[in-house]
């Protein structure tokens, strides 16, 4: 016999893997895919997983669908990032009563589910928001400023608004929604040049709609950073870039890299360890005193 140890030398991990299913949100923006990449990097059968990605398309019956399958499957560990805050109520009562532990990752639910979630892991929107409505307060008092919001209902569209208006909520003379994309964004903000003439600050609620931004202020013939002055959110690659190029005028960061972090959360929960309730994520800010190694040397 020993034939059937041939497996034993294997490094697979065999039962030992934690089984992990993940919905991710969508793929909308450069933030997003640093994140899934993070994610994906860490939850690897090497470090102990098995994990199941999911990306629901920024479409929330997507993620709802996901999440029973993960309960189909009887995954150890659920971990999803929620694409709005409401609508969850019926699947986490689900998930509970099947007994699998849920880890919030990035966006925060709003639910009447008790104890939905065992730890969130993910940024301080609201801190994000104030931090950029503290560089708008000082350094353009008087703007006109317009507000590009995220996805309606998002946590992270919510929050930064709650955070930027708590601050300079006076000068904000208009808002609409590009979903986090930078087609959406270009489209907004085409829109607000013929509705708000008077703008000339735009606090984005991410880069890749600052990206958008950029496109319509130019192809109107204005200069994006002097004659309308940008306020994002993120600091990925190619927003730093635009900060660089005096396109962008402040960043306030939103870290997307935290798979390890993430990871050693994952396996206390499944290992029925104590895990605090929040890790919130440190971020930085950035003004255009940023050089372009800075840039070069940022990993997403
Ligand atoms: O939830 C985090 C936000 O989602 C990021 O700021 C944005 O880029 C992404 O789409």
């Amino acid at each position: 016999g020993g034939g059937g140890d041939a497996g034993a030398s294997g490094d697979t991990g065999g039962d030992d893997l934690i089984r992990v299913g993940f919905s991710q949100l969508g793929a909308e923006s450069g933030w997003r895919t640093a994140n899934t990449e993070s994610v994906k990097e860490s939850l690897t059968e090497e470090n102990g997983f098995d994990l199941t990605f999911v990306d629901a398309q920024q479409k929330q019956e997507n993620q709802i669908r996901a999440l029973r399958d993960f309960v189909a499957q009887d995954v150890d560990v659920i971990a999803f990032s929620p694409v709005i805050e409401t609508g969850w109520d019926e699947v986490l009562q689900e998930i509970q009563d099947s007994g699998i532990p849920v880890v919030l990752v990035d966006r925060t639910v709003e639910t009447d589910v008790e104890d939905p979630f065992v730890t969130w892991i993910g940024a301080d929107f609201e801190q994000e928001g104030r931090t950029a409505g503290e560089w708008v307060a000082e350094n353009a008092p008087d703007a006109k400023v317009f507000e590009l919001q995220g996805t309606l209902g998002s946590g992270a569209q919510v929050d930064r608004e709650e955070g930027f208006n708590e601050v300079v909520g006076e000068q904000v003379i208009g808002r609409a929604s590009g979903n986090f994309t930078r087609a959406e964004g270009r489209t907004a903000v085409e829109g607000a040049l013929q509705a708000y003439p008077e703008m000339n600050l735009i606090f984005t609620h991410n880069d890749d709609m600052g990206l958008g931004a950029i496109e319509a202020i130019e192809a109107a013939g204005k200069v994006p950073g002097e004659d309308i002055q940008i306020v994002s959110v993120d600091g990925v690659r190619d927003g730093l870039q635009a900060l660089v190029d005096k396109k962008f005028n402040y960043v306030v960061e939103c870290n997307p890299v935290f798979g390890d972090q993430l990871a050693e959360l994952i396996t206390q929960v499944a290992n029925g360890d104590d895990v605090p309730e929040t890790t919130v994520v440190e971020d930085a800010s950035f003004d255009q005193t940023i050089t372009q190694a800075d840039v070069d040397a940022r990993a997403y």
